[in-house]
């Protein structure tokens, strides 16, 4: 019996690689570009970009994030360093002659032998859309203004410009991935995260100083426009052996999101509307299995996405689901596994992961047909499944994920692995742009790009990207399972 099998197997094999040899390769690209350095060194501690504004308990590492479901509202956070100073937060719309105020919440937390400062957190609602507001905190004490403007009205052609940045972390490589994104031309509104934030889990005793630095690094943008959060393995930061076994505790308490207004009961899991997106925000460390809150909540968020309002249905993850290179091949699979039908189901148009310090888009494919017995288990082409966009090539301390999986699966449209930033600039309701910037070239240059055709609305074919379907002889075509 084993012995049949080998010999089936080995003609199988053969049979394949003569096939590949004549196949006309078509999208499936490897970039050529090299980047040389794949380590990068954290910006010392007294680096220009983590200076502590001067004055009193001046408000630091101020960021805004969405606060509600629909973008009328903000949730304004700031660290005081000195004392709690005040909750308030004073803000007016440009031309307006009056200031309103909220009152926000307080909250501080110990890790190990580290204190964090006063950390405060302001949900502004009802705000006008498209308008320029300004706010202040520090009220009291030193105060600090700054700005930010609200998105557009939902609707399903309303254009916007949403930033993709992942596992940003502190480098000299992080400052670059930053300004690189500040200076593209085609401006970013609002930042979708993707996770793993400061890193401060690679130094001893996860250095709490460093989540500090970060939030005083991240601050020249975040301040002005909302950065959504996504949970990544390096928000989990716990250090058991010292005490500490609650997961998430430092991000949770930094960082707000605005769960409750889309009925999630934990911050890890949550979407939100935005001009024409809806957004879907997964946790990839909660559980996610059938029956848990997150599966639950998310199986009863799909259904209420209404793409004549909202078009771009929108998902991010941390950990990709597709990824074609060694650095955390597979550890997305059981995700995959789970939801993958419902992203096809739903037509979801891009899902944005990070995690593998790399860049890697994918072709649109689904693998769902695979039960226990049918052997169809290789990535067919599907026009109703999402492209799927690794962008954890923020730059952080751990460098580059610079080995691949040979040769690159049918499913990778481009994959390189350079530092960068995304954009995804959404024009109307059947066209939105992807490009993606590596650092080393200038700012306004695209290395990889896409006309993503909207999949409720736009035309099933995106025939610029690489041939969608491949037939036959390719080596893209569905095997048998017998030929693994
Ligand atoms: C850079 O990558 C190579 C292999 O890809 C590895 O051998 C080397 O240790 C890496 N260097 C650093 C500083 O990470
Ligand atoms: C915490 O302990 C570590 C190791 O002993 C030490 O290096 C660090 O300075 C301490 N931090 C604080 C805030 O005391
Ligand atoms: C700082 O501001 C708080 C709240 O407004 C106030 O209670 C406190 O007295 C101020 N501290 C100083 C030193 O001005
Ligand atoms: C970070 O980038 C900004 C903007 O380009 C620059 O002004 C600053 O000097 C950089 N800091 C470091 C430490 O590289
Ligand atoms: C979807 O949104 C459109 C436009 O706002 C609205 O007319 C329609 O009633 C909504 N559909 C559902 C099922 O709520
Ligand atoms: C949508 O945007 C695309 C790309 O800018 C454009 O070619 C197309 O004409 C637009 N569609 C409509 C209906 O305006
Ligand atoms: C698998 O391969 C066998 C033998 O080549 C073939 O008869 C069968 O149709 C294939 N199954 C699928 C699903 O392609």
């Amino acid at each position: 019996m084993w012995v049949e099998f080998k010999i089936a197997d080995f003609v199988l094999v053969w049979v394949i690689v003569a096939l590949d040899a004549v196949a006309v390769v078509y999208g499936g690209r490897t970039s050529g570009y090299v980047r040389g350095l794949n380590y990068s060194a954290d910006m010392p501690l007294d680096s220009d970009v983590f200076r502590v504004p001067p004055g009193y308990n001046a408000p630091q590492q101020v960021h805004i994030t969405q606060g509600d479901y629909v973008g009328k509202g903000v949730i304004i956070s700031w660290i005081t360093a000195d004392e709690p100073g005040s909750n308030t937060v004073l803000y007016w719309a440009e031309h307006s002659t009056t200031k309103s105020q909220a009152e926000g919440i307080m909250t501080r937390y110990t890790y190990i032998n580290y204190t964090s400062g006063y950390i405060h957190h302001c949900t502004i609602v009802d705000l006008e859309y498209d308008t320029k507001y300004y706010y202040e905190v520090g009220i009291g004490n030193t105060t600090r203004q700054f700005w930010f403007f609200t998105p557009p009205a939902i609707g399903p052609d309303v254009p916007y410009t949403f930033g993709l940045i992942g596992d940003l972390g502190q480098t000299f490589d992080s400052n670059k991935t930053l300004t690189h994104y500040e200076s593209d031309p085609t401006k970013g509104q609002t930042v979708l995260y993707v996770g793993d934030l400061s890193y401060a889990d690679d130094y001893p005793l996860h250095d709490n100083v460093r989540w500090d630095t970060w939030g005083r690094f991240i601050e020249r943008n975040a301040a002005y426009q909302p950065w959504i959060w996504t949970a990544g393995n390096h928000e989990i930061d716990t250090l058991p052996k010292y005490g500490e076994s609650k997961p998430f505790k430092p991000y949770s308490h930094r960082f707000h999101v605005p769960h409750m207004a889309s009925g999630s009961t934990a911050p890890f899991w949550y979407s939100i509307k935005r001009a024409s997106a809806h957004i879907i925000v997964m946790a990839s460390y909660s559980a996610f299995g059938k029956y848990t809150l997150q599966y639950k909540w998310l199986i009863s968020e799909l259904p209420k996405v209404n793409r004549t309002e909202t078009p771009w249905l929108i998902v991010l993850m941390h950990s990709p689901m597709y990824n074609s290179y060694e650095a955390h091949y597979m550890e997305g699979e059981t995700m995959r596994v789970m939801y993958e039908r419902y992203l096809v189901k739903y037509k979801v148009d891009a899902v944005f992961a990070g995690h593998v310090h790399a860049y890697e888009r994918s072709e649109r494919v689904s693998n769902i047909a695979y039960n226990i017995v049918d052997g169809l288990c290789t990535p067919i082409s599907d026009k109703s499944a999402p492209v799927y966009i690794t962008i954890g090539d923020g730059g952080n301390l751990e460098g580059l994920a610079k080995v691949m999986t040979e040769p690159q699966p049918d499913y990778s449209a481009y994959r390189e692995a350079s530092f960068g930033h995304g954009i995804l600039d959404i024009k109307n309701r059947t066209h939105a742009r992807f490009g993606w910037h590596r650092n080393e070239d200038g700012f306004a240059v695209e290395a990889d790009s896409m006309w993503l055709q909207n999949r409720y609305w736009g035309s099933v074919d995106e025939m610029p990207v690489a041939s969608i379907w491949k037939g036959p002889g390719h080596k893209g075509y569905r095997r048998n399972m017998s030929s693994y």
